[in-house]
């Protein structure tokens, strides 16, 4: 039923999956329980291998990537690893659509780091911040700021341009959370040239949970000092002079304790897929459907959350179900019908991918049209 699939902005599909997932997993379980001692010789390349993947996503130079479990942990490192009091008496700035989970851990660390967290309210039943708010609320004394690329809510794109230039003009470090749209959209951590950025694997890039990855500017790895840090932190991590820790001179200083490579092996094959095709097929695609939802989403007379603009819009298209029709109600009528869909409040989230079709959409319209009339 993966023709009506649309939960890309959840879970990634591409053809294949299961046989690779699997042939990945089973080829991990043959050489972990080998009576040798290739296990981390091999494990550990297939590591660098998923990491190299996402460069290659970023444009991220070597020695610039890393993983970790998720978004926030990444994100949570990064923000530790600042040099001591950088944010202390300034403000954080963070938009009011930004994924929560951000959010919450910045608004659980503002006491501890001594920073003022500052939220870009949305206006009066807007679905997204707008960008001018964001600037507007941009002044000299944020010392931070995280950009939401993409919004899980309303697919809302922002300019990363006029962004970046901000952070520049006021002197705040700038990162980015592209969770939303990495491996459907171009995206260049030098154009603009961002500080740092977030991801993880299991969206756009049809990996699995645990594959979150963090990239930091080669200009600001120096500066940081991250906080949890263990043997895989240093240089060598061999050393075992208990005297003499230091840390690596490149992103490896935010790895800590032996490497989780469980979620890298897993996500390797949907790296490795998705290398291999035409990006801008994908992209073509993902805008083909779409605007067939846009237009039968005109034609039911449901607002639209996203923006009608491609160039605003990530590869989700967000529509506002009518409060007569419980949101959880319609998804399941449509998971009935097998078209899978999801919701945030009365927000339904259509997200067409590689496997969605056009035909995916017919059905997925045909569904609708008789709940919503
Ligand atoms: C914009 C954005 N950021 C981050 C995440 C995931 O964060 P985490 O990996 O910490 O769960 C999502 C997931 O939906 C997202 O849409």
């Amino acid at each position: 039923m993966s023709e009506a699939y649309f939960l890309y902005h959840s879970i990634g599909q591409y053809p294949g999956k299961a046989r690779d997932l699997a042939g990945a997993m089973a080829e991990f379980a043959m050489v972990w329980s080998a009576g040798d001692d290739g296990q981390w010789g091999h494990v550990l390349g297939l590591r660098g291998r998923f990491i190299d993947r996402w460069r290659g996503i970023l444009n991220a130079g070597p020695g610039t990537v890393t993983t970790f479990e998720n978004v926030t942990a990444g994100f949570h490192a990064l923000l530790t690893a600042l040099p001591p009091g950088h944010l202390r008496g300034r403000k954080v700035l963070v938009g009011a659509d930004c994924f929560p989970s951000n959010h919450f851990l910045l608004n659980g660390m503002a006491e501890a780091l001594g920073f003022t967290l500052k939220t870009v309210p949305l206006r009066q039943g807007a679905a997204y911040v707008e960008d001018e708010d964001f600037l507007d609320a941009w002044t000299p004394d944020v010392g931070l700021a995280l950009l939401t690329w993409v919004s899980s809510t309303s697919s809302h794109r922002i300019a990363l341009g006029p962004m970046v230039a901000r952070a520049r003009q006021m002197g705040s470090l700038v990162g980015v959370d592209v969770t939303q749209a990495a491996g459907l959209i171009p995206f260049d951590v030098h154009a603009p040239e961002v500080d740092f950025a977030v991801t993880t694997s299991l969206k756009w890039m049809c990996g699995t949970p645990g594959a979150g990855v963090l990239y930091v500017s080669p200009r600001l790895i120096p500066h940081c000092h991250p906080q949890l840090r263990g043997w895989f932190s240093q240089t060598n991590p061999f050393n075992w002079d208990i005297t003499r820790f230091d840390y690596a001179p490149d992103i490896r200083r935010f790895d800590n304790g032996t490497p989780a490579v469980m979620a890298a092996l897993a996500s390797l094959p949907a790296m490795d897929w998705h290398a291999g095709q035409d990006k801008a097929a994908l992209l073509a695609h993902n805008r083909a459907l779409s605007a067939q939802v846009i237009d039968a989403a005109d034609a039911l007379n449901l607002p639209l959350l996203s923006p009608r603009d491609p160039a605003k819009r990530g590869g989700s298209v967000m529509l506002r179900l009518p409060e007569r029709l419980p949101a959880g109600g319609v998804v399941a009528a449509l998971r009935a019908q097998g078209i899978s869909t999801d919701a945030r409040g009365q927000t339904l989230r259509l997200s067409p991918g590689v496997m969605t079709t056009a035909a995916g959409v017919e059905r997925l319209i045909a569904a609708l049209t008789p709940m919503v009339r």
